[in-house]
């Protein structure tokens, strides 16, 4: 299993850009989405404007790194959401001209805003496990739920009412299900239209079929 990882929040800027390479040749490269629309010309590529959304997430102070060897084998990128966030982000992304980008984040935030968690509950600010990512060469040995099971310790220990996963992949949904976290919300890709060619917006290889949207409440102790 993960003994020989060390995982540690929050992470620390001088780890930023290894954290961010990473990223680019895992979740930037392979997140069943990104995958759709080829959001990245080659693993290691990048992509300005998700590293700009991933900066931003850092800078939150809630994201978890596991690290074997001091190697970044693996992060959780954790952010804090109010309403009026959101909604500004959805501004941002209406009015962003990389169209991959935009279908991406126009669904995640429209599906989002839909289902209105902040009412549902009653909360000023969602704690959101935004990714999730395992080097290749570490996949298979719990690291994922280990990040998945540590953000969610760490929004209640900073005082968040909500914890949330918009989970993109059958494999993270899978994750949030062994978790017992609650089911709010899920679409099919396939029902997902692009309203320029009103054919589905994303067809992702099997196992992946839709989007799943989970929650945990922490009552009041
Ligand atoms: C999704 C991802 C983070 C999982 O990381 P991981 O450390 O390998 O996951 P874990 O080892 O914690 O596995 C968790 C569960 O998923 C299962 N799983 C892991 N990889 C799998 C695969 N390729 N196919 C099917 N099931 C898989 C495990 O068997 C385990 O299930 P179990 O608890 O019932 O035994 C990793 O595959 C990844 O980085 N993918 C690319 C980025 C991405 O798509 N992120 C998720 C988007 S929200």
């Amino acid at each position: 299993m993960s003994s020989n990882i060390d995982f540690v929040c929050p992470i620390e800027a001088d780890l930023y850009e290894a954290v961010m390479e990473h990223l680019r040749l895992t979740f930037f490269w392979e997140e069943p989405l990104n995958v759709c629309v080829s959001l990245c010309e080659a693993p290691g590529s990048g992509h300005p404007k998700l590293e700009a959304v991933c900066l931003d997430t850092l800078q939150d102070g809630l994201s978890i790194v596991a690290l074997s060897d001091g190697k970044v084998v693996g992060c959780a990128l954790n952010g804090s959401q109010s309403r009026q966030q959101l909604d500004e982000a959805i501004k941002q992304t209406y009015a962003e001209t990389d169209k991959k980008f935009r279908s991406i984040f126009s669904m995640l935030y429209d599906n989002n805003r839909d289902i209105d968690l902040y009412t549902k509950y009653d909360v000023h600010d969602i704690f959101e496990c935004r990714i999730l990512s395992v080097d290749p060469d570490y996949r298979g040995k719990g690291i994922a739920r280990i990040l998945l099971d540590q953000s969610i310790q760490e929004a209640r220990l900073r005082g968040f009412k909500l914890f949330k996963v918009d989970a993109t992949s059958a494999i993270s949904q899978r994750i949030c299900r062994s978790r017992s976290l609650t089911l709010e919300h899920e679409i099919l890709y396939a029902d997902h239209l692009d309203p320029d060619t009103g054919k589905p917006a994303f067809v992702p290889p099997p196992p992946h079929y839709g989007l799943q949207i989970y929650s945990r409440l922490f009552e009041k102790e």
